[in-house]
């Protein structure tokens, strides 16, 4: 078995609004194992998202612990948790934290810069080589309000990508996107986890979650079941293709066992 990466222990979240808690995570127990690409589905509203912040450390969680690559970060203070964000994280998430004043490239390279794990030219290079595979190497230049929100979700994807993280955290990366973006992103996806890079994905869409290894539904804050798919075998001579609509059938199938 490979190692754990990532671990969520007894998992809780309440938010309390106008003296009313919600229990939105109720003891989640979950391993993530390194290399692996996990998505979590299951209906809006079953806490998918703060699932996704409270076991980045992005979000304070109520109770339980995370355990990141052998480090517990419930324990850890800000500047440690900043740290580790910065070096060993990458983050793609619904409202976008990108820098208004910063172009399309800056706001790329800024995390680069910052954990400074390369020289600013290797930053540089690397930054073109993802826009370019990214399709949006024209929008370099460009503020970020200048582009479509598909565009600046590749940008995204492009800055969360620039440290090559050991854990990338996605919360429905292809959500703006048409079906070929959609694909593309993806792809890309796919690229940094057979590099070794271990991927969180929150998606509604089917055809997308087929790519992973495993997939988690999530309802009321409470895991219901997991499916494993495992990797995608490109031993056996079946084309790509049908390999993933073979997958996307089995997909469908177990998520209408699971009330989707
Ligand atoms: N900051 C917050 N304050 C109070 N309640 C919140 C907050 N964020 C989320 N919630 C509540 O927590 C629950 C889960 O929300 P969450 O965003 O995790 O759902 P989700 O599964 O990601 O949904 P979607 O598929 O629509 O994105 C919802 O009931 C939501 O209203
Ligand atoms: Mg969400």
């Amino acid at each position: 078995m490979a190692d754990i990466c990532l671990e969520a222990r007894d998992l809780c979240k309440t938010y309390i609004v106008e003296g009313y808690s919600n229990n939105v995570l109720q003891n989640i127990n979950l391993k993530i194992e390194e290399g692996e690409f996990v998505s979590i589905m299951g209906p809006s509203g079953s806490g998918k998202s703060t699932l996704l912040y409270t076991i980045s450390g992005m979000d304070d969680m109520t109770a339980g612990k995370v355990i990141f690559d052998g480090d517990d970060i419930s324990e850890m203070n800000d500047k440690q948790l900043t740290k580790l964000r910065l070096i060993k994280m990458g983050f793609i998430f619904q409202q976008m934290y990108m820098m208004k004043k910063l172009c399309i490239m800056d706001n790329i390279v800024l995390p680069g810069y910052q954990a400074a794990l390369m020289s600013r030219e290797e930053v540089n290079k690397k930054a073109e080589d993802l826009m370019r595979r990214l399709g949006i190497i024209e929008t370099a230049d460009r503020e970020i309000t200048e582009v479509s929100g598909g565009q600046l979700q590749r940008a995204c994807l492009a800055r969360a990508l620039i440290n090559s993280p050991k854990v990338l955290f996605a919360d429905e990366p292809t959500g703006a996107l048409n079906s070929k973006a959609s694909m593309e992103v993806l792809g890309e996806m796919v690229k940094a986890n057979e590099a070794g890079t271990t991927v969180l994905m929150v998606t509604h869409s089917e055809k997308v979650a087929a790519s992973s290894d495993r997939i988690i539904y999530l309802m009321d804050g409470d895991i219901q079941g997991e499916l494993v798919l495992g990797k995608i075998n490109t031993s056996d001579g079946m084309s790509s293709a049908e390999k993933l609509s073979l997958r996307e059938r089995k997909l469908r199938k177990w998520l209408e066992e699971m009330g989707w």
